[in-house]
């Protein structure tokens, strides 16, 4: 499966650079057509670069990783992405690390199901800091990552890919759900950055024995 990243900044480009080691071919989406095509000559020769809608045109799998204050724009330019896997690792995060702006009564992932009509949106991988995607491993035991979605096929396509990635992926549901999910990645920065635990740390759920 081809992936194209929407957003070359912390996330975009740690999940791109993990997935790359793994054999995928990707294509980064960028607002900066020049500076994206150096990105993706310094990835190798699985990558490539272009806008938005050409990385969403190239995947069969694309990846949201866009500050929340330009989600909805960032959308509207990729075009059309019916019918398209859509990761949202998205944070609604307030200015200053203050909290979420979404939240109770909807989400991140559910406005985010709305903007990118016919989209088959599934959250995942939001709730740990970029710098440990490439060290999901602590000790014997690999970082969860809370999954949820409405469409069963996309959410088991990012469940074997978030395997791949490292994390013990959780399927906790449906699309509703990332109103649970979203503020464990509130609790993750208040940690890392408010109660001065760091970045070096990450959720895990433990199972008395093997769960789905
Ligand atoms: N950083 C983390 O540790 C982390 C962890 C979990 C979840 N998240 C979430 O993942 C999303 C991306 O986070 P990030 O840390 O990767 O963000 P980032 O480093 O700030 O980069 C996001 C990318 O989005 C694009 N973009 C589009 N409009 C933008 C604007 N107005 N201002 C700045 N960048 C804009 C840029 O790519 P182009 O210039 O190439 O278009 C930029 O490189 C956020 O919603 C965040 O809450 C982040």
């Amino acid at each position: 499966m081809k992936i194209g990243i929407i957003g070359t900044g912390n996330m975009g480009k740690g999940l791109g650079q993990i997935l790359v080691e793994k054999n995928y071919e990707i294509m980064f989406g960028s607002r900066d057509p020049v500076n994206v095509l150096k990105l993706a000559n310094s990835f190798g020769p699985n990558v490539s670069g272009g806008t938005y809608a050409d990385a969403v045109q190239f995947g069969d799998i694309i990846i949201l990783a866009i500050p929340w204050s330009s989600v909805k724009e960032s959308i509207e330019a990729a075009g059309d992405l019916n019918g398209k896997i859509l990761i949202d690792c998205t944070n609604a995060v307030a200015p200053h690390l203050g909290g979420l702006l979404v939240g109770h009564t909807t989400s991140a992932a559910e406005k985010i199901a709305k903007w990118a009509e016919g989209a088959k949106v599934v959250k995942a991988f939001n709730s740990l800091g970029s710098e440990n995607l490439a060290k999901l491993q602590f000790g014997t035991q690999n970082a969860s990552t809370f999954i949820c979605g409405d469409d069963l096929e996309a959410k088991s396509v990012v469940r074997r890919l978030g395997e791949e990635i490292g994390f013990d992926v959780v399927d906790a549901g449906p699309l509703t759900n990332a109103r649970l999910i979203e503020p464990l990645a509130m609790l993750w920065i208040e940690l890392a950055y408010k109660q001065g635990m760091g970045t070096d740390i990450a959720f895990k759920l433990l199972r008395r024995r093997k769960a789905k």
